[in-house]
């Protein structure tokens, strides 16, 4: 071929990779109400900046006569390029290609932005839409989507892995997002294992594809999904914030904005947020609120165990995982749920040198045969155990409650966290005064005249001893009382004092988490 045509055929294959499955199937897909692969890596990427990898790749099968239909990239668009000016790498599942299904030479393509991405240091975002292994390759596609999940595993804790579910994502294409850091769901999408199909013929259920695995399914239920997102344009969006917490990688801090909320702003509300009444609830949400940067908090798994909050915000311009009790919620107990997600949330911050602040109002575990046989105990274990590996820095504030074994668990100071505060309204104890002064008491109570003036009066004294936070003061067991209304200074000092913390565990293969 002589130069100019070569440079002509290069024109010919460029025009042909970008049509994909074909105008009719983009009309399909826009018809219902999706964009295609390329149309969504452009309104995330700065613009301009996207380089494909693999343009003209095509699969290797020749079964059901499919070396008849190849298509350039085969149903899978990848590559890296920019957003807010860093580099990320990216691909999009193509669903006008053989319904968006993987083949190995698919699977390739992502493995070799799945390495790219580690060997550079860069997260990697995946846009899902497709419908599981190409059946057609048989145990080729099996082989290539093990090949990702190994690079999911591998990379876990280099780089930051985001995936967004935007459309169908099944079988085996869900596994790959399962084991990523952040699942973000558009409605209207789905993930299985098993389709309806398969469902009814095992168990007689009569579900829809949304009832199976839609994205409130996956938010609130399942708790495999961290957001849910009404349309395309939100789950960009959203891509764009949450990356803007994130560090490049496990070698680098997160990005420090220019501040432009007051590090020294008090706000006085606060004094009076606690009721005096100790079992009157109140929001954690505003007390978060109040007190990080501008008022910014992006919330994770918000749908999934909302007894417990996880998110991400800033003080003076750093970024920071906060982790709180909700009282709001069930009193705010830890449960089986609020376990898991404290702990995973916990794990990524750590993994990413993301500073934790938790606030604590905790009256105890969530009672129940539900609870117990459930797993409440190895599931609290999970947040005591990423509470207790983390070496990442650590601030606590105790706004409330703070009774028994989940005093302990909520990143106590006995945990390794740095600098520990306690509002005046603090309580803590082993357990709370009216459960404790029953235990305590069963037998005077039972033979008093009138118990129940003598229950009040033991629990008036449980309560002055130990309802309060200066016992536990006294023994260092918290660093300081602090007034309310001046938490947001104290937790940017403490934060700037742990600027350069440095904590190591002992050298071990890997620790073994009660999974
Ligand atoms: C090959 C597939 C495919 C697949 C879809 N297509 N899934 N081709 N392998 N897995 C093709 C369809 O044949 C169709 O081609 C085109 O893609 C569009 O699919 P539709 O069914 O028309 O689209 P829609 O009605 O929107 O339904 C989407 C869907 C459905 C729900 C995803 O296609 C579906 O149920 N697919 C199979 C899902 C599944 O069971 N996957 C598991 C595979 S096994 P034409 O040319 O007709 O338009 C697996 C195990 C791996 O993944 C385990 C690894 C650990």
């Amino acid at each position: 071929m002589k130069a100019e045509d070569r440079l002509k055929h290069l024109e010919k294959l460029e025009k042909e990779a970008l049509i994909g499955g074909g105008e009719e199937r983009i009309k399909a897909q826009h018809d219902k109400g999706k964009l295609t692969a390329r149309e969504r890596i452009n309104m995330l990427l700065d613009e301009g900046t996207f380089r494909e990898t693999d343009k003209f790749v095509t699969h290797r099968c020749t079964d059901f006569s499919l070396e008849k239909s190849k298509v350039l990239g085969d149903g899978i668009v990848t590559g890296y390029g920019r957003i807010n000016g860093r580099t990320v790498c990216i691909y999009a599942e193509d669903f006008t290609v053989f319904g968006g299904s993987l083949s190995l030479a698919y699977a390739e393509k992502i493995v070799k932005l799945q390495d790219l991405s580690m060997k550079m240091g860069c997260p990697i975002i995946g846009l899902k839409d497709s419908g599981g292994a190409r059946i057609q390759e048989g145990v080729d596609s099996l082989a290539g989507y093990t090949y990702v999940f190994l690079r999911n595993v591998l990379s876990s804790g280099v780089v930051p892995q985001i995936s967004a579910i935007m459309g169908p994502c099944a079988g085996g294409a869900v596994y790959s997002p399962a084991m990523t850091d952040f699942v973000i769901m558009v409605a209207g999408s789905y993930m299985f294992l098993t389709g309806p199909d398969v469902v009814k013929a095992a168990t007689h259920e009569d579900v829809t594809y949304e009832e199976l695995g839609g994205a409130m399914v996956h938010n609130e239920k399942s708790g495999v999904a961290h957001f849910a997102v009404d349309s395309e344009l939100e789950c960009i969006e959203l891509t764009k914030k949450l990356l803007s917490y994130l560090p490049q990688n496990n070698l680098e801090d997160s990005p420090l904005v220019e501040p432009t909320d007051d590090p020294n702003r008090m706000d006085k509300e606060l004094d009076s947020i606690v009721p005096e009444n100790p079992n009157k609830p109140y929001d954690m949400l505003e007390v978060i609120k109040r007190i990080v940067d501008n008022g910014d908090f992006l919330e994770v798994h918000k749908h999934y165990a909302p007894n417990l909050i996880v998110g991400f915000a800033r003080f003076n311009g750093r970024a920071v995982g906060i982790v709180a009790n909700q009282p709001a919620v069930l009193a705010g107990v830890l449960g089986r749920n609020s376990g898991m997600k404290g702990a995973r949330f916990v794990r990524f911050c750590d993994c990413f040198n993301i500073p934790i602040v938790t606030f604590v109002d905790v009256p105890g575990f969530l009672p129940g045969t539900a609870q117990e046989w459930g797993g409440v105990i190895k599931n609290g274990a999970k947040l005591l155990y990423a509470f207790c590996e983390s070496t990442v820095p650590r601030v606590t504030v105790i706004t409330r409650k703070a009774y028994g074994g989940a005093y302990c668990v909520m990143s106590s100071k006995h945990t390794r966290a740095d600098v520990n505060f306690a509002w005046p309204s603090a309580e803590i104890a082993v357990m709370g005064p009216d459960g404790a002064v029953k235990v305590l008491y069963r037998k005077q109570l039972k033979e008093a005249k009138d118990p129940k003036a003598l229950e009040k009066q033991l629990i008036d004294e449980y309560t002055e001893k130990f309802a309060n936070p200066f016992v536990t003061a006294s023994k260092g067991y918290i660093d300081a009382v602090i007034r309310p209304s001046e938490t947001r200074p104290r937790i940017i000092e403490a934060l700037e004092m742990t600027e350069n913390k440095r904590d190591v565990n002992p050298p071990k293969k890997h620790g073994n988490i009660p999974l």
